[in-house]
Order: C-alpha cells, then structure tokens, then sequence
C-alpha cells in the first residue's frame, strides 16, 4: 500500500511511507528491528521464501524459474497433498460446509465431519479418543499446562521441537531436560523427581533436522521402571514410519499402545493442509475439550481442511502399501549419496539431512540444485546449531527411483564443483 496510514492527531504510523513523519517510539522501533534484520544477513542465515505457483507435488512450478522442478523438500511423505480423491473431498466438503464455521468448537463450530476425523484418528492409533487443533503447534501448547500441575514433572528431550518447548513453558510442572536420545541422563533426571505425583517424559519420535529417531524402547522401559508416562510428537511418524504407517512404536514393534499420548500434525504427510490432533486416554481428551485454551480460544478447523484429512485417513485405513513406497526410495538416496562421498545424518528416515557445515555454503549448494531443476533448501542457525548447515533432502512416496537418481546426480555435480565431495 502506497499511501501512509494516519492517525487521529495526524502522527504516522512507522509503517507508513514517503514522506511520512515518524514519532520517536516508531523511529527507534525501525532502527531496532533495522539492526537485527542486518545481524541475520551478516550471518549468512537469512531465509528467502521461494514461491511456488502450483500444487504442492513432485514436480512444482517455481517463480523465475523454468518449468517442472523436482521437489525434494516438502514433508508431503506419502505425496497425498494434491491425490485426486483427497482433493475431490475438500471440494464437496466446501459445497456441501461451506468455507468456514465462524466459531470455536464448543460455540457452534462442531459439525459432523469434525467428529468423525477425530473418530478415525483414534480408530487409525488404537487410542480412545482424539481431539483436533488447528495445527500441531496448537496441540503442543495446549496440552502441558492443562495435564501437568505444580507436584507433576515433565521430562523433555533438549532437541524436542520448538512447540513442545514453549508448551511446556506454560505449564507448572517441574521441568527437566534430558541431553539428547540420552538415556543414562533421562534416567538420572527421573530419580531425582521420584516423589512427583505425575511423570511425564516427552519426546519427539523422530526429531525433523537430523532425521534420527527417539529411543522408545529404552524410554518406555525406564517409564515403566520409574512409574512414568511417555508422550510422543508424531509429525514426522504419522502415516509412513513404521511397517503400516503407526508411527515410532511401530518401527520399534511395541505395539500400537505402549505410548500414552501422541500428539501429530495434519500438515505434513497426512494431506498436508493444516491441523493437528491429541489421542490418548478418553479422560484427558475430554479435560483438553473443557480446557486446552487453543481448543477453546481459537476458530474451528475449515470443513474443506478437515474432509481432505478424513479422506487421508480413509486411504490409509483401507491400505498398507504407502510405506513401503517411502523406505524403497528413501533406502535407495542415503545408499547412492554415501556411496557418492557424502555424510547423510539421521536413520534410515525419509529426513535425510546431506550435512555440509557453513551456513553459506549449504545455502550456494542449494541454489545451484535448482539450477539444475531440483528443489531443495539449506537450513542454517538458528534452525540447526552453528557450524551443522545442511541441506535437507525429503523423500515421499510419490517420488520415482528415477527422480531420486537424478537428484543424487545434480548433489554429485554440485558436490564436486564445491569441493564437498572428490
Ligand atoms: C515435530 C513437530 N512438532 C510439531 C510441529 C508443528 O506442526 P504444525 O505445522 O501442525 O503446527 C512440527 C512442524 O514443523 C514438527 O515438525
């Protein structure tokens, strides 16, 4: 907008443009964020958005550049976001719905179609029940604060994501944070809360920079023996990890009920729109119903979001081949990329982060990835640790080995031409 807003008594707001007068506050406020906006790019980490002006898929459409790029860094792991019938469902549900519900849930946002997604995700978990959020990081803030009280403590991973991190900032409970996958710490962190009334260890599954995976074994044993309870983040689980999909207890053939509550995103391989969801016991989903301030503060999820989700939950009721498609391909790039010379972190997970170290490096390594037409970002501090950039590869379903050869070629050309790999 071209012109400058004004205020009452005729002062500009520090967002207005030529010619506008700024007050004093609104002057100093620019500087401020000036500097830190200059700090970033002097560090090399700031983060340009490329835009895409297709669907999210396989091959997307980027501006300013030429067509049918391959896209190897969406979370869209069972390449669901753009299937013909989950689309088809969001499309009936906003005729037959509407666009919105203009209200929270318990107002008079619930309508069938919400019930019957929380349905089918208890069903898909074998949890009692579920409830459903706008997003994951939803789900992750309102969750602590309402289960846990000042007698409780709460175990968490110190690389658990951001949301679960300022989650448990909300809530009372006495907090430790366990080094990393550590299992001796976590253990040392459990005796000394042994007089708490609840315990509650929190971990993501599979942790989304380094692709690597919780160990849920081991953690569930020490909940047993320290009379704890375990809850798992499943946004990078839900849908394709494990032999059908179950998530992280799966993969490591504890049952599908051995977690006591899971929390998972909508927005990543389950469809890929937006929304999250809690499953567990049918007690505590029902206080979160009374209590969770996201549940209760915030607009129902859209009915076109949530049939697209439903649809998503129908397929992979109905089927069990999606990952399998996944791990082949995933299990032919780490191959083909370590037999190339490069490290590629994690285990065995379609997050395959090609590590590189210097922040500008990952971010040039990128950039001429899509010179040669593929699709992929560079992640740097504060994302990941100083010193750890990497570029991090995202395999899915929908991908062919044909694509990933030709992305594992274009990372040896890249590679070489860098001095990453000889
Ligand atoms: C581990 C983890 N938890 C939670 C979230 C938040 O999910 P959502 O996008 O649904 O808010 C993400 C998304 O980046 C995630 O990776």
């Amino acid at each position: 907008m071209a012109a400058a807003v004004l205020r009452k008594g005729g002062v500009c707001l520090w967002r207005g443009v030529v010619g506008s007068r700024l007050s004093h506050a609104q002057a100093a406020c620019r500087d401020i964020l000036e500097g830190e906006l200059e700090g970033i790019k002097a560090a090399g980490t700031w983060k340009t958005e490329r835009v895409i002006t297709s669907k999210q898929a396989v091959t997307i459409r980027v501006q300013g550049q030429h067509e049918g790029i391959l896209n190897f860094c969406s979370n869209n792991y069972l390449g669901l976001s753009s299937h013909p019938e989950v689309v088809q469902a969001g499309k009936d549900a906003l005729d037959k719905y509407g666009a919105g519900l203009s209200s929270v849930r318990f107002i008079c946002g619930t309508q069938d179609i919400h019930t019957e997604l929380e349905g089918k995700i208890a069903k898909f978990h074998n949890r009692d029940d579920a409830i459903l959020y706008a997003s994951c990081f939803d789900a992750n803030a309102g969750l602590f604060e309402i289960l846990l009280t000042p007698e409780d403590a709460v175990l968490s991973d110190e690389l658990n994501h951001a949301s679960i991190i300022d989650g448990i900032r909300l809530c009372k409970a006495r907090k430790f944070r366990y080094q990393h996958k550590n299992v001796q710490d976590l253990e040392a962190k459990l005796l000394e809360c042994q007089d708490a009334r609840m315990k509650l260890i929190v971990t993501d599954g599979v942790f989304s920079m380094d692709g690597n995976v919780a160990p849920l074994p081991e953690i569930c044993s020490l909940a047993d023996k320290h009379n704890a309870l375990v809850f798992v983040d499943e946004c990078h689980a839900t849908g394709f990890f494990g032999a059908t999909g179950r998530g992280t207890e799966e993969h490591f053939g504890l049952g599908s009920t051995r977690v006591d509550i899971i929390n998972s995103t909508l927005g990543k391989a389950l469809g890929g729109a937006a929304g999250g969801y809690t499953t567990g016991p049918k007690q505590l989903i029902a206080l979160l119903r009374q209590r969770a301030r996201p549940y209760l503060f915030s607009n129902s999820v859209p009915p076109p979001v949530v049939a697209c989700a439903s649809k998503v939950f129908d397929l992979l009721l109905g089927s069990a081949g999606f990952a399998e498609k996944v791990q082949a391909n995933t299990d032919r790039f780490r191959s083909q990329m370590t037999d190339a010379g490069f490290t590629v972190a994690g285990e065995n997970h379609p997050i395959c982060p090609v590590m590189l170290g210097d922040a500008r490096l990952a971010s040039t390594f990128a950039d001429l990835m899509l010179e040669k037409g593929i699709f992929v970002i560079g992640f740097s501090f504060p994302v990941v640790p100083k010193g750890k950039a990497r570029i991090r590869v995202q395999i899915s379903a929908s991908h062919s080995f044909e694509d990933i050869d030709r992305t594992v070629e274009a990372f040896k050309q890249v590679g070489k031409k860098l001095g990453v790999i000889s």
